[in-house]
């Protein structure tokens, strides 16, 4: 099975750590994600192929790199999501930006769709799939079989945090996809949340 990519930055481990308190602030909360997110989208486009375009500097021509290709779509699994977007845009101000509402049924568990829109031209463009929580995983499959079904060129999962059991549920279902995470955790309690986590990530950013 393929392992995720744990993105190990100091920068991204700190902000993490303040984010896991118990006695972070909502607006503190938002601001770190928004820090946070712009360094996990940094190194999660690290690999965008580039190509050569003549440009003119003040004093000379030159061959300069440029990312190739359309615009990446950035994907919001809604809510908790869009907390990542506006860091993400902060460093891929051109991207476009597509949503997933899903809810999670209390009793089992399981993804339910009540919500899908994403730009049009979907195949010539790579996708990144964002959700802060990746804990039973089951939102996560459900948003990468809803996205696949427009055939973007390329899907890329990102997180704040992982846990073992959403890993392993999302890698038996989507091997393809790449998950990138800043953390991955011991365990879900019986209620689905990540151990030792930092909570519910839409409630934290939102105040709800
Ligand atoms: N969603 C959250 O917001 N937190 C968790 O720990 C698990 C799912």
């Amino acid at each position: 099975m393929p392992e995720p990519t744990v993105i190990d930055h100091p920068l991204v481990q700190h902000k993490l750590t303040l984010m896991r308190r118990s006695d972070t602030s909502t607006s503190e909360f938002r601001t770190l994600l928004r820090e946070i997110a712009l360094l996990l989208a940094y190194e999660v486009t690290r690999d965008l192929p580039l190509v050569y375009e003549e440009i003119q500097t003040p004093l000379a021509p030159m061959r300069a790199p440029v990312l190739e290709g359309k615009k990446i779509v950035v994907v919001s699994i809604m809510r908790a999501g869009n907390g990542l977007l506006d860091g993400i845009l902060d460093i891929l101000p051109a991207a476009r930006v597509g949503h997933v509402g899903l809810y999670r049924d209390p009793k089992t568990l399981v993804a339910v769709e009540y919500y899908f829109k994403v730009p049009p031209n979907m195949r010539d463009r790579d996708v990144l799939l964002v959700d802060p929580m990746l804990a039973t995983g089951h939102s996560a499959v459900a948003a990468v079989e809803r996205v696949k079904q427009v055939n973007p060129k390329s899907i890329k999962f990102l997180c704040l945090l992982a846990a073992p059991e959403g890993i392993a549920h999302f890698n038996e279902h989507h091997p393809d996809v790449p998950i990138f995470t800043a953390a991955i955790d011991e365990r879900l309690n019986e209620k689905g949340y990540i151990l030792p986590g930092l909570g519910d990530a839409g409630d934290r950013m939102f105040g709800t």
